[in-house]
């Protein structure tokens, strides 16, 4: 996340954003909307009264969805799990997993595109020793990549292409140690920060299928970077609020000058960490502001929590070393010192119109400050619209945001500033698995019994500016009114509804909480705010069952009346993830088995849920983000994965296992199903700049030459990459 002030590809590209290309989003959106028509009412949540915890999953399992309703199947046998034995059987290392990408028998997974590679015109090819520079790298695919998506360009006939498209896709964060030739602590200095800042934020680029091979077309016009320097617009309830308004800086290559000045409420720079993501109804990207308070640094002892500020850093785990990036020790904008509101512009939902280089992201304030994951969204049948969204931190909550105005499905043009009016709820799991989405608006009554205009973290002059407050301190709203602290919620999705069923449900990622039961003095998230991020050691509810949770689980509600308007909800437990073959002592309430459902027993056991998607057919794709490495408490499970699983039974096959040290994020589609992209993030994490390639050689020890097919792929470090998966067959992904 080290950019340069001002990426020229943000200006300069001359924007083919012809009408047809908006038509054609339109149509697009049209046909995806074949498969949210609903119908036929079946197999709602039984009543599940008197229960036990335990009970929840196979209720679930008995009373399956009818195959009638026509899930796709999975035509594909599990992957074996990539275990360090795996890797010593084929001549490997004893402590690490086989360092590499591995698809079931009648796959192929290709190397699409991988950190460093050019996506915008002029963009020099990888060299593999990490020499580029800070305006190198802003031409390049960043570094890290997360949550994705794939928009396609107009097909014949008005359908939506499938051999041609824009990806965009997250950056979240950068290893500096394989960023920089000789590491981050020797020299640092402004151009490391640069550079830096230039490998985080959004990588957009143009794919083309041409004689079969999926290729970066890398001198296209719609190829783009937005980085930790990009303007973008800030919009909606928040912005222009006092709180927003950061000192302005004169950002070049060589360093942020304070104009002596203030930002005007409306103007940010940048977006970082951006982890998972979302799209929207209208063909918009969505990018989700996760870790951003790890960029930010102070050269002077933080306010107390007495402060509004020091609190909101205290609640937001800011702190004056953060995650030991040294940006702010030669960019001040990132030095609370000099800096202190800086942060108050991230943690947002930035909106990114991929069709338009020229269009600002901005920053969607109504859908609440937090550390956004995704924002998966769900129209109605009466054309109503949410986004339901996780916030990832040990026991922080799940929202939904529901916008005041109806989708248009015939005019884009009209649904642009959905996202800038509406209302923001925070979700209550009962124990009678039923749930409440309460609401973070001036009147909504808290815990203590004060409407939180009258709570003295959101006091202002008027409700507008009470609501500019709740968004800023979203998670201290959510306290005040009761929320229930979750197991880390990861990425949410929203089961298709095809083939008559009709029901609005919404699955989420709870990827672990080691805090979770791990105190007998159980504590929660103050109700005033006060709790520092991620310090609560609460108790275990009926929604996060499992004490210690090393393994994680996977909750999904249903909306009351099919509705997104809904203010109640029922839920359940989908699967608690888990090892088969453990030898953990169990818990009370953990066997740290897990539920999952698989044939035979124990071969797709998976832990630490964090993707999570559906593809159009109803197949429902999770990957995870476990020790890298097939070690501890991973060492029957191996290392990392992406899943697939049947919604209505929750049969689980391993479709996929990944290279040492990574994680399995981000999953996108062309619209006939028959190209899957799929996200490997940081393999070989934590090696030193000395021996980068210390835990992993890959993707280079598994593929010899680019996506083109021709450019020798250059050895020197590991890369964060996307892998193009196709069907030897050419059929559909997982059929
Ligand atoms: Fe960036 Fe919550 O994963
Ligand atoms: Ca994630
Ligand atoms: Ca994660």
């Amino acid at each position: 996340m080290k950019g340069s002030s001002h990426p020229t590809n943000d200006v300069t590209l001359a924007a083919s954003s012809s009408p047809s290309i908006r038509e054609v989003m339109g149509n697009v959106e049209a046909s995806r909307r074949q498969f949210l028509r609903s119908s036929i009412q079946t197999a709602a949540l039984a009543s599940m009264g008197g229960l036990t915890l335990g009970g929840l999953v196979e209720t679930v399992h008995a009373a399956p969805v009818p195959a009638s309703l026509g899930f796709p199947g999975m035509g594909f046998d599990s992957v074996p799990a990539n275990t360090r034995a795996l890797n010593v059987s084929l001549g490997g290392s004893a402590s690490s997993v086989v360092d590499r990408v591995t698809v079931p028998a009648g796959y192929t997974a290709n190397l699409f595109v991988a950190w460093g590679d050019p996506i915008v015109a002029g963009g020099k090819p990888f060299r593999g020793d990490a020499a580029e520079t800070a305006a190198d790298q802003l031409k390049q695919f960043g570094m890290h990549n997360d949550g994705m998506h794939f928009f396609p360009f107009p097909g014949t006939s008005g359908t939506a292409a499938s051999d041609r498209g824009i990806l965009c896709v997250n950056n979240e964060y950068t290893h500096e140690d394989i960023l920089f030739t000789d590491g981050q602590a020797n020299g640092y200095n402004i151009a490391k920060t640069r550079k830096s800042q230039a490998a985080h934020g959004v990588s957009v680029l143009e794919a083309r299928r041409v004689n079969g091979k999926w290729t970066v077309m890398k001198s296209s016009v719609y190829g783009r970077r937005i980085t930790a320097n990009t303007p973008c617009r800030v919009s909606g309830p928040a912005a222009g609020h006092a709180l927003m308004k950061a000192n302005a800086y004169t950002i070049t290559d060589t360093g942020s000058v304070a104009t002596g000045a203030q930002l005007d409420g409306y103007t940010a720079y940048g977006t970082i960490n951006n982890c998972a993501n979302g799209v929207t109804p209208w063909g918009t990207y969505l990018t989700c502001e996760e870790n951003w308070n790890g960029n930010f640094g102070s050269t002077a002892a933080l306010p107390g929590t007495s402060t509004e500020a020091g609190k909101l850093y205290n609640r937001y785990g800011v702190t004056a070393t953060g995650f030991g990036y040294l940006w702010h020790t030669t960019d001040p904008r990132f030095n609370l010192a000099a800096n202190p509101l800086e942060t108050n512009l991230f943690g947002w939902i930035v909106e990114i119109d991929p069709f338009d280089p020229r269009a600002l992201p901005v920053k969607r304030t109504a859908l609440g400050r937090f550390k956004h994951e995704s924002a998966q969204y769900v129209v109605d049948a009466q054309n109503n619209v949410a986004f339901y969204m996780g916030d990832d931190e040990r026991n922080e909550y799940i929202y939904k945001f529901v916008c005041a105005n109806k989708f248009n499905p015939t005019n884009r043009a009209a649904n642009r500033q959905l996202l800038d009016s509406g209302t923001l709820y925070v979700a209550r799991f009962d124990s009678s698995l039923n749930g409440q989405w309460i609401a973070l608006e001036p009147g909504t009554i808290g815990l203590n019994g004060q409407a939180l205009r009258d709570h003295p973290n959101f006091a202002g002059a008027n409700d507008a500016e009470v609501q500019a407050k709740i968004l800023i301190k979203t998670r201290m709203a959510a306290d005040a009114v009761g929320a229930t602290m979750m197991d880390r919620p990861e990425w949410t999705g929203a089961r298709p509804r095809i083939n008559g069923y009709d029901e609005i449900e919404v699955y989420c990622t709870l990827t672990n909480n080691n805090r979770r039961g791990s105190s007998t003095t159980a504590t929660s998230n103050a109700i005033d705010g006060s709790t520092t991020a991620g310090s609560a050691r609460p108790a275990v509810d009926a929604a996060n069952p499992a004490a210690d949770n090393v393994y994680g689980h996977i909750i999904r509600w249903r909306e009351a009346g099919k509705s997104v308007l809904s203010t109640t909800f029922a839920w359940d437990l989908f699967v608690q993830a888990g090892d088969t073959a453990t030898t953990k002592t169990a818990k009370t309430t953990n066997t740290y088995q897990g539920t999952i459902v698989d044939n035979p027993n124990g071969s797709a056991d998976y832990g630490a849920p964090d993707g999570l998607w559906f593809d159009p057919f109803g197949r429902l794709w999770v990957q995870t983000d476990q020790v890298g490495d097939g070690s501890g408490d991973f060492v029957n499970i191996g290392g990392n994965m992406m899943v697939c699983v049947d919604p209505n039974t929750g049969m689980t096959r391993r479709f996929m296992t990944a290279p040492n040290k990574c994680e399995v994020t981000g999953v996108a589609m062309t619209p006939d199903g028959k190209t899957m992209f799929v996200g490997i993030q940081h393999p070989g994490e934590d090696s030193g700049y000395a021996n980068p390639t210390q835990f992993s050689n890959w993707p280079q020890n598994q593929f010899t030459v680019e996506a083109d097919g021709v450019t020798p792929l250059p050895a020197g470090r590991p890369r964060s990459s996307l892998v193009v998966i196709t069907k030897d067959d050419g059929g559909v992904i997982g059929s």
